[in-house]
Parts: C-alpha cells; structure tokens; sequence
C-alpha cells in the first residue's frame, strides 16, 4: 500500500512521516517547501536510525505544489506502472496562519481550498478513494464556547477557518454521488503542540509563526523579551483562554490509527476530533512551563484577539470509540519534549 502525504515536510507531516516509516509503510511526501526545510527527512532518518530501522527506500520525497495537477498525475499514474499505486491519501498541506489569513484571505482559498479540489479530482482520476484530511477546531468559531463535540455549531471567525469547513463540505459533497465508495476520515485538530522526544523534529516554521511553543521558546532562550498574553478578562479561573493542547506524537499515532480505520470501516464519511478532552488555561502552561524547565517567562497582557474563543477544548469519546486512539502523553511531557527540541536546534 503506497501513502501520499501532501506538506508531509511541516511540523505535523513531519511526525506522520516517521510514525509511517516506522510502521514500513510506502510513502510519498509530495510538500512545496513553502513553509518546511529540505534538512527534515535527514532528521527523521536519523531518528529511524536510532531505533536501528534503515527505511530510506520506504519514502520518495517529492518538491511540488498540490495545485500542480499534471505533477499529481504523473505520481499517481508512476505509481500505478509500478503497481504500488496510491492507496491513500494524507492531505497535510496548506496554509495555518488565522492572522495570515484575515490580511490574505485570496491566498489561502487559492492554496487551501483550490489546491484540495485539485488532489481530489486527481484521486478520482485515478480511483483513489481514501483520504485522511487535517481539518481543524478553528471551523467551530466564535459563537460559542467550552467543550466542542463534532455535532457542535459550525460557525468558523475567520478565512482559514472558512477555508477548511470548505474542504469538508468538498469532500462530503464526493461521498453524496451515486453507488459512491470514497471512505474519509476528516480530523479535526485542536491545539497541536510539543516536539519528537529526540529533540530532532519540531515546529520549525519558514513563515512567521505566532503559535505559543515557538514563542515560549523564543522567550525562554531571551531571544524575545516577553510573551503577549491576548486578554486577562476571559470568563475563565484565572482569566486567561483555556486551549485543549495535543502533543504533536500524539496526534501522529492518531493518523496511523485512522488509517486502519478507514480499511475497514463501511462509513463512507467520519468527523473525528483530535485532542485531550483537557483545558489548560494560558498562564498555567506559562507556569508550568517555567516550573518543568527551569526558566524565565516574562509576560505582558495585552488586547483579546478579534475572532478568539475563551474556552476551546474538544469532546474526545467518539476518538476513543471509533479509533480506539487516546492522546497518551501529559503536559509535562509537552513542555519537556518542547524546551529539549529548542535546546538540540537554538541556532
Ligand atoms: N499546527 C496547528 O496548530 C494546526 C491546527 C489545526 C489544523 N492544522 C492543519 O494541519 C496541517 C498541517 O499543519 P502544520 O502545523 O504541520 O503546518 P506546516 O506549515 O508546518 O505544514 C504544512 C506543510 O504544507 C506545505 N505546503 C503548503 N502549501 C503547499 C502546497 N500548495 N503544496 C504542497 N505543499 C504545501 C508546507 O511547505 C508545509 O511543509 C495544515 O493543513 C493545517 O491547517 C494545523
């Protein structure tokens, strides 16, 4: 079975890459570079290495772009000639940034959205028929807060948001033709965090990240001087916004348990959300960053952030139902894994 794991370059695809490889899964790593380093997949063999596993044929890793359709045909169709044809699709890539998104929005309908219509009709092309999508807690919006089920109001607060509800009701529309027997598995991710326990892959982002690891690192090692807190009057114990924070690892394993999934499941469309089911508020993972690593943060409050929820946490029982998946790793685990990525990579 040969895997096609579009942005498999990112920080996500990344830590798909390597829970794929170490399961000698076929894979292909179709990414633009547009936000990822060419030097990733020398880290990911160098961890595969550690563990004395030498997958290096297991993986092609392709420079191309998702809207390039005769590059997307011509994968599939060599795949085909050499009869490992792509069973599966990981559909990783895309653009991440809420604030990017409100500046530019016609960037990320053209990546994001126009880019996945493209992949799915060079899917059906060439009878492709399973998918894993990264969608995301951000379609759920601002209308409303706390614990989010997948049945919950789907309102996104801003163009990336729209972007991803977009793709889904895209891939949903497919399952609604006729005798069709497409079978998609559309995560929705909460707050994904953390880095490889091995200190060798983590968030690494080419542009401009505003995420909180990134900048609590940044903070930390005093290459900034404070980290923002985006309001102190939130409806919550301590004021601060509460997120539902998922270790990177974590949510890997989670596409690995999708994938077995979808090769047996009948549904021809599941939602699933990936988190903890835990709500951490910001100033008690400031805290217990500090007190886990021994260091320094020293914050500022400013203004909320339009669109910004105070409680996003994500309703996880249908996770453990239908995927028999559970995030398995704590906030400690989180903070640690963080600080020794940015201690192995401070240059
Ligand atoms: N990180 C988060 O907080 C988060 C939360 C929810 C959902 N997601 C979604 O998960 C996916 C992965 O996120 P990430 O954090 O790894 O982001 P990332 O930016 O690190 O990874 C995305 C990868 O896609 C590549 N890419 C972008 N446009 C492309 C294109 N047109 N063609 C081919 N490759 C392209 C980038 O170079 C990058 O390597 C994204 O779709 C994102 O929207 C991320």
């Amino acid at each position: 079975m040969t895997i096609l794991l579009t942005g498999g370059a990112g920080y996500i695809g990344s830590h798909i890459s390597l829970s794929l490889l170490e399961r000698e899964s076929n894979l292909i790593v179709l990414d633009s570079f547009i936000n990822s380093k060419l030097d990733i997949f020398d880290r990911v063999y160098c961890i595969l290495k550690e563990k004395g596993l030498f997958l290096k044929n297991n993986i092609q890793v392709i420079k191309g772009d998702i809207r390039d359709k005769n590059l997307l045909r011509k994968i599939f169709f060599d795949q085909k000639l050499v009869k490992k044809p792509v069973d599966t699709v990981i559909h990783c890539a895309g653009l991440k940034s809420v604030r990017e998104s409100v500046i530019n929005p016609k960037r990320y309908w053209d990546i994001n959205f126009e880019g996945s219509k493209i992949l799915f009709s060079v899917m059906t092309e060439f009878d492709c028929k399973k998918i894993v999508f990264s969608s995301s807690a951000s379609v759920y919006g601002s209308s409303c807060e706390g614990i989010f089920s997948e049945e919950s109001e789907i309102n996104p607060s801003n163009p990336y948001g729209e972007t991803k509800f977009a793709i889904e009701n895209l891939l949903f529309d497919i399952t609604k033709k006729k005798n069709n027997d497409w079978k998609i598995l559309n995560l929705r991710y909460f707050n994904p965090v953390g880095a490889h326990s091995s200190g060798l892959i983590g968030d690494d982002p080419v542009i401009k990240n505003r995420n909180i690891f990134p900048i609590l690192n940044e903070v930390a090692s005093r290459k900034k001087q404070e980290l923002f807190i985006f309001g102190k009057s939130w409806n919550t114990f301590d004021g601060t916004c509460i997120r539902d924070y998922i270790h990177v690892e974590d949510l890997a394993e989670a596409h690995v348990k999708g994938l077995d999934y979808l090769s047996k499941t009948k549904r021809n469309f599941t939602t699933i959300n990936v988190g903890t089911g835990l709500g951490t508020s910001v100033l008690e993972l400031v805290n217990s960053f500090k007190e886990i690593n021994k260091c320094q943060i020293p914050i500022k409050y400013v203004d909320k952030r339009e669109g910004d929820v105070g409680i996003l946490i994500a309703k996880v029982d249908l996770a453990s139902k239908v995927l028999g998946w559970t995030a398995k790793r704590s906030l400690k685990d989180i903070c640690k894994d963080n600080w020794r990525w940015q201690k192995r990579n401070s240059k």
